[in-house]
């Protein structure tokens, strides 16, 4: 992508879902020691498994890996067996939260007004999160894509964001885990649509809001998914489990 003053650098964040045992800290080591011997013009995170996060974060610290939950609760502390607060996160070494997967709103049945209401969490912890949505194949078959999408970003952004650090991510539902990749022009229209919802709701910040795609990002179809207008990175599943992929993604950028 062509940076300018105003825009940051990419982020190209893994998300590891639900991998990863004690022997896949050695991936984020090998992520962490490529980054030391070629320092990439991206940042770059990686969203382990709760299990792991305080591990991983120790494992690559003072390197230039970022480390983030792949959710949060709303409530900073309480009685919500299962859950992960915010704060849990900064404390275990995290600076960033994933909020809003698909898999989540699916799995979990996550509202876009409980998404909106974790991402205030995230930021009242002092975390960055990445307010994910995406539409399903029926929607973009029926040609609803870009208005579902344009929805889901008012209703799922928390109101005060004035002057907070965020990131989109733009995660086709088909796409995700499937090897199926949005074309190009998907991807530019629909940034397209998510850019102008921020400015309209954010003004000059919402130009630099990152917006990231997801979806069967891979080596092979990351530079020219991340070259795109408005890309400002990529959220990697799969590809993001092995130092290897990750690093060739992380180059790409
Ligand atoms: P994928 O997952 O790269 O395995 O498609 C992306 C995501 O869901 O974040």
């Amino acid at each position: 992508m062509s940076l300018t003053s105003t825009t940051p650098r990419p982020l190209i964040a893994g998300n590891w879902k639900m991998n990863g045992l004690s022997a896949a800290l050695d991936e984020a080591r090998a992520v962490a020691a490529g980054l030391d011997r070629r320092p990439a013009a991206a940042r770059v995170a990686l969203f382990p498994p709760a299990t792991l996060l305080h591990r991983l974060a120790e494992a690559v610290e003072g390197s230039f890996v970022l480390v983030g939950g792949q959710d949060c609760h709303a409530q900073a502390k309480g009685a919500h067996t299962g859950d992960v607060s915010a704060e849990m996160i900064a404390d275990a070494g995290g600076t960033l939260v994933i909020v809003g997967h698909s898999e989540r709103r699916t799995d979990h049945g996550e509202t876009c007004a409980r998404v909106a209401a974790k991402a205030q969490a995230a930021i009242d912890a002092g975390l960055e999160p990445i307010i994910c949505v995406g539409e399903s194949l029926a929607q973009r078959e029926a040609g609803e894509a870009v208005a579902f999408v344009v929805d889901q970003i008012r209703n799922s952004l928390p109101a005060s964001l004035t002057g907070k650090a965020f990131n989109v991510a733009y995660e086709p539902l088909w796409a995700i885990g499937t090897g199926r990749v949005a074309s190009v022009d998907n991807i530019v229209e629909m940034h397209a649509a998510i850019r102008a919802e921020l400015i309209a709701r954010l003004g000059d910040q919402g130009a630099t809001v990152p917006i990231l795609y997801g979806g069967s990002v891979k080596p092979d179809n990351a530079r020219e998914i991340l070259a795109a207008p408005e890309v400002g990175g990529a959220l990697v599943g799969g590809a993001s489990l092995k130092a290897k992929d990750f690093l060739a993604i992380i180059e790409a950028a």
